[in-house]
């Protein structure tokens, strides 16, 4: 880490996300000189802990960004459209959690989205595209693509709401150009950064959401070749959603910018 440190704004700070943010940036120590929390007009005059302090909540507005090094955004996409240039053009770096800026179709949504705390196991999660998928398939489905860079991967999958307090799980099946074996797929996926292996079926160890809850890495389990097809695999995979895939993402980018001097001095 550099001996600098960083004016930072965290858009979204009161969400389910912002507050796992604040958490990191202190479990991490990242070199914050200055916090500044943003949220709606709702939540102003609010105090959130940070380093053992009380920080007031401040309205999210473009003015919001002056002196801001780092703006982390977790605040919803249209807020990131909204608010996110005007940070970057306040001379901040900008990084993004929302589906903003990520590779898909520009659609609005035509139904509200599902409360998750209200329903189990529901088939449907944001709107329904012309194709049957719904967005949120759509999105899992190009970011595969865009962090892999490959642009043609086929990935199909059926996203569904299931009444867990924290935590994504996906069952995934894969096939590969060659054979991989079961033993090969744990130890690659053992030796990934991030990833854990959690499997010991003959013991019912396998990852499941109130273990992963609050942890950083990925658990992988129920690894095992498919009988049903060539050079294929299944496994399950549980990870604490807020913290890999937002709010650990968000600050494990800042810090390599932090590191990279790509943030303005
Ligand atoms: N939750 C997840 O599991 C998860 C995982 C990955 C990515 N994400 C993404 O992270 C983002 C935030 O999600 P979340 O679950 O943390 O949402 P959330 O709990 O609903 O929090 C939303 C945050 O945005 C603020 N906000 C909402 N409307 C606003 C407005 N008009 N002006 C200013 N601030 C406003 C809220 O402030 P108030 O408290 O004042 O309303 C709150 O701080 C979304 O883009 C979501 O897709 C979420």
């Amino acid at each position: 880490m550099s001996a600098r440190s960083f004016n930072v704004a965290v858009a979204g700070a009161t969400g389910a996300v912002g507050e796992v943010m604040l958490q990191i940036l202190e479990e991490r120590k990242f070199p914050v000189k200055n916090i500044r929390l943003l949220a709606s007009e709702r939540s102003v005059g609010k105090r959130l802990k940070f380093k053992g302090e009380q920080v007031p909540v401040e309205l999210l507005q473009k003015s919001a960004f002056k002196g801001i090094d780092i703006a982390l955004f977790s605040a919803g996409a249209s807020r990131s459209k909204e608010f996110a240039a005007a940070a970057w053009e306040s001379g901040a770096v900008v990084v993004d959690n929302s589906s903003a800026f990520r590779m898909e179709p520009d659609i609005p949504l035509v139904v509200p989205e599902i409360n998750p705390h209200a329903v189990a196991h529901i088939p449907h999660i944001d709107a329904f595209l012309e194709n049957g998928y719904t967005k949120e398939e759509m999105k899992m489905t190009n970011e595969g693509r865009k962090i892999m860079e490959i642009p043609d991967l086929r990935v199909t999958c059926t996203t569904v709401r299931v009444p867990v307090l924290t935590a994504h799980s996906i069952s995934v099946n894969v096939q590969f150009e060659k054979k991989v074996t079961r033993e090969k797929a744990r130890e690659l996926i053992a030796a990934f950064p991030g990833c854990q292996v959690l499997d010991d079926p003959g013991s019912n160890v396998y990852p499941m959401p109130l273990f992963c809850a609050g942890k950083d890495d990925c658990y992988v389990g129920r690894i095992r070749e498919d009988d049903s097809a060539e050079n294929a695999l299944n496994f399950w995979v549980c990870g604490d959603q807020l913290r890999k895939g937002a709010a650990l993402n968000a600050i494990q980018i800042a810090e390599l910018l932090a590191k990279s001097h790509l943030v303005p001095a």
